[in-house]
Parts: structure tokens; C-alpha cells; sequence
């Protein structure tokens, strides 16, 4: 059980109370309960777009108080983190104000619109020398930390090849209506999940050096809102295709794709090396594949995720209960607060969410040059 030594305190803005929004609250308030925490997160104000949503979203996730100017929530001396969980497009603005008052960042993925916005964003931070971190939670799998486990103790041999792919289909009918990621500033499925699968790429393999894709729209128009039926032209990409080569010289492809009918979370990899392979995908979340072995015994086994695979442990005590989404979550506040307490630094912090943003735009380049384009 965790030692409750959280005398102090560390208040929580959290701007939106969307998906994200809720997600985030309910990280706040499971963090100090299964994790030894140096600090108390404390949900002190809660913004949103109008008074109302904001009167609703704080009550609904517990906080104090509500408004509905983001920039009051960061003058708030009772905030000490402000967590970003409203439309990309708002990450740079809310951020930048935020670094400027000395407080922390927890900002929502993808870091912003674009690479130079989010560059502006990881300067003036390091400037600051405020803590920062970044919403690409499914890092935090004890499955994925065991894979870079095995990555890096050489149990696969040297690593060969990388295929990977972040595949969901809340895009797939032609229907499905625009919304903040179809937004032409920073919108489309590379932007929107093809950022998780670049950073579980860099976060396993390293850096990516060049890159050549494929940026496809499959719809040419969608309903500017759900049922209506005016339709306005789509501008950002459905579907990507990309070659890499990573700075070790290993060479892969990956697939960024919300159209994908019949996947909901097809987040996967596959990792080739001379000894061993690895298979994941977020879709069984709790299972990873491990290839060993020779002749007659080769083969695959699947490793179910237990307390021998922290931080697991601090769910339950027990092998195959699983955990969910929303458990890597607490894991990624539970480390923020450390850090916040001890200054440290999170990863991904905003310079690694940079280096992600800058591969979406480098990938946007290639295929609009129809050619690689170095990192
Ligand atoms: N890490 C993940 O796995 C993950 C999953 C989904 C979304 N996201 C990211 O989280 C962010 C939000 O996505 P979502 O799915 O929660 O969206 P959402 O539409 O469900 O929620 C967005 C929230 O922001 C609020 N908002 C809009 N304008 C605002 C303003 N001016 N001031 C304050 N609040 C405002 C909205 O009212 C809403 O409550 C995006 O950056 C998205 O990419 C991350």
C-alpha cells in the first residue's frame, strides 16, 4: 500500500473536459492513491469554452472552481500544473502563458500545429526551466517497458526491421463529421495517431533520420457537423504511409490510419531482429509477443502483463486482472509529479514531443515533394 506522505499539496488546472479532460481528472485522483506520491494533486480549477461547460465539467470531475478564460485558470495562484486537454490548435497559447506564469505543463498530444509552433513552445520552457510533459501515454505500458527491456538487452539480437501502424476507424464512414482534427492547422490521422505511432517508434528504436510517404484523403468532404447535411471540403490526410530509417540504420515502414474499418486500436508494432522478434498491439494491451527459439521449438510466446511488470504492481497484485486505458494515464501523472517535486525531467517532455512533431511534418514534406526528406 502507498505511504500517504503527501503533505504537500500541488494544485491542478486542467483546461477541457472532454475525452481527455475526464481522462485526465480521473488521473489525478488515482494517482496518489496507488502510487507513493511526493505531492497531493489537488483539482483546484477546471476551464472550458463557456461558463456552463465549465460549470458542468467541474463538477462532474471534482474541481473547486470553474471559468471559462483559460488565461484566468493560469493567474490562479492556487495552480501550480496546468493540464492542456482542449483542441490542438489552443496548445501553443494556453502553454506559452503558462510557461510565462513559471507554472508546469502537461499538454495533450500532439504538441501543436505545427513544428515550428511546438519548437516556440519547447524553447521558451527549457528558458523557463519549467517541468514539461506530453500526453503519449501509451509509453507508459509495462508491456511496452518490458519490450524496450528487451530491445536494449540485446534478447532479440540486433534489430533488423520495424513495422509499425496506428490503425482506428472512427473515420471510416464518409459521414463521420469534421471536427478540431480535420483542421487544416494540424489536423489529419499523421497529426492525430500517426504521432503515437512515430513516438513508440523513437521511444523503442531511436531516432528517425529520413523519412517518404504517402499522404492519402480518402473523403474528399464531410458534414461540417454531425447529421448536417452541408458538406466542406476535407484537407488533411486520412490515411499515411511512410518508409523510414532510423539514425541506427534500421529500416522500416508505418501506417497512420483512422479510416481503417474494423480496427478501434490497432496501435502496433512489429520488431524484426537476429536473435528474436517482438509483436504488440494495443488492442490486447495486456499480451506481448515474444519470438525465440529454434527449430522445432521456435515460436511465439505470449507474455501476459503482471506484477512482475512495473508499474502493474501498483494496480494489483494479482497476473492477468489487465489494466486500461485510462491506467496509463495515472502512470504518466505519477511520474509528472515527481518531477514537478523533484525538478526532474518527464519523458516525453516537450522536446521529445517536438522531435515527433517535427517527423509528421517532415513525412507531410515527402509526400508532397513525392520524395525523402531528411530529419
Ligand atoms: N493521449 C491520448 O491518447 C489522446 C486521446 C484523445 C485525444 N487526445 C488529445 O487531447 C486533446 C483533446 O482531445 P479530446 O478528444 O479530449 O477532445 P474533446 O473535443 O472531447 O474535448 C476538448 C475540450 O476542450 C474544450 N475547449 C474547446 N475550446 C476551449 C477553450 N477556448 N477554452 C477551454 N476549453 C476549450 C471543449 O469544450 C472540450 O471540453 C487533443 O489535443 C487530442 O489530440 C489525446
Amino acid at each position: 500500500m502507498p505511504t500517504q506522505t503527501q503533505d504537500r499539496e500541488l494544485g491542478i488546472g486542467l483546461v477541457g473536459s472532454g475525452f481527455m479532460g475526464r481522462c485526465h481528472a480521473n488521473a489525478f485522483a488515482a494517482a496518489p492513491v496507488l502510487f507513493e506520491l511526493p505531492a497531493r494533486p489537488v483539482k483546484a480549477v477546471l476551464a472550458d469554452a463557456t461558463e456552463e461547460s465549465a460549470a458542468a465539467g467541474a463538477q462532474a470531475l471534482g474541481f473547486a472552481r470553474a471559468t471559462s478564460d483559460w488565461r484566468s485558470l493560469i493567474a490562479d495562484d492556487a495552480v501550480d500544473i496546468v493540464a492542456i486537454t482542449a483542441p490542438n490548435v489552443l496548445h501553443e497559447p494556453i502553454a506559452m502563458a503558462a510557461i510565462a506564469a513559471g507554472k508546469t505543463v502537461y499538454c495533450e498530444k500532439p504538441l501543436s500545429t505545427t513544428a515550428a509552433s511546438a519548437r516556440r513552445m519547447t524553447d521558451a520552457a527549457e528558458a523557463a526551466g519549467v517541468v514539461t510533459s506530453v500526453g503519449f501515454n501509451f509509453l507508459r505500458n509495462p508491456m511496452i517497458r518490458l519490450a524496450r527491456d528487451l530491445i536494449t538487452s540485446g534478447e532479440i539480437g540486433e534489430v533488423t526491421g520495424f513495422r509499425g501502424r496506428h490503425a482506428e476507424n472512427y473515420m471510416s464512414s464518409p459521414d463521420a463529421p469534421h471536427s478540431f482534427r480535420t483542421d487544416p492547422q494540424g489536423g489529419g490521422a499523421l497529426a492525430d495517431i500517426g504521432s503515437h505511432i512515430i513516438s513508440l517508434a523513437r521511444h523503442l528504436l531511436g531516432p528517425i533520420a529520413d523519412v517518404s510517404a504517402d499522404c492519402r484523403t480518402i473523403y474528399p468532404d464531410r458534414p461540417v457537423a454531425a447529421g448536417a447535411s452541408e458538406r466542406r471540403p476535407v484537407e488533411v490526410d486520412d490515411m499515411t504511409h511512410a518508409l523510414l530509417r532510423f539514425e541506427s540504420g534500421v529500416s522500416g515502414s508505418l501506417e497512420a490510419n483512422w479510416a481503417a474499418t474494423g480496427r478501434t486500436m490497432d496501435l502496433s508494432f512489429e520488431i524484426t531482429g537476429s536473435k528474436g522478434a517482438i509483436a504488440f498491439s494495443q488492442e490486447h494491451m495486456n499480451d506481448l509477443l515474444v519470438y525465440s527459439g529454434s527449430g522445432a521449438a521456435a515460436g511465439y510466446r505470449r507474455i501476459e502483463a503482471g506484477p512482475s511488470h512495473p508499474p502493474y504492481d501498483r494496480f494489483c497484485p494479482a497476473p492477468g486482472h489487465h489494466l486500461g486505458f485510462n491506467d496509463l494515464k495515472v502512470i504518466e501523472v505519477a511520474e509528472l509529479i515527481e518531477a514537478q517535486v523533484s525538478n526532474g525531467r518527464c519523458n516525453p517532455d516537450f522536446r521529445e514531443a517536438l522531435a515527433v512533431q517535427e517527423t509528421v511534418e517532415a513525412m507531410q514534406e515527402s509526400s508532397k515533394a513525392r520524395g525523402w526528406v531528411g530529419l
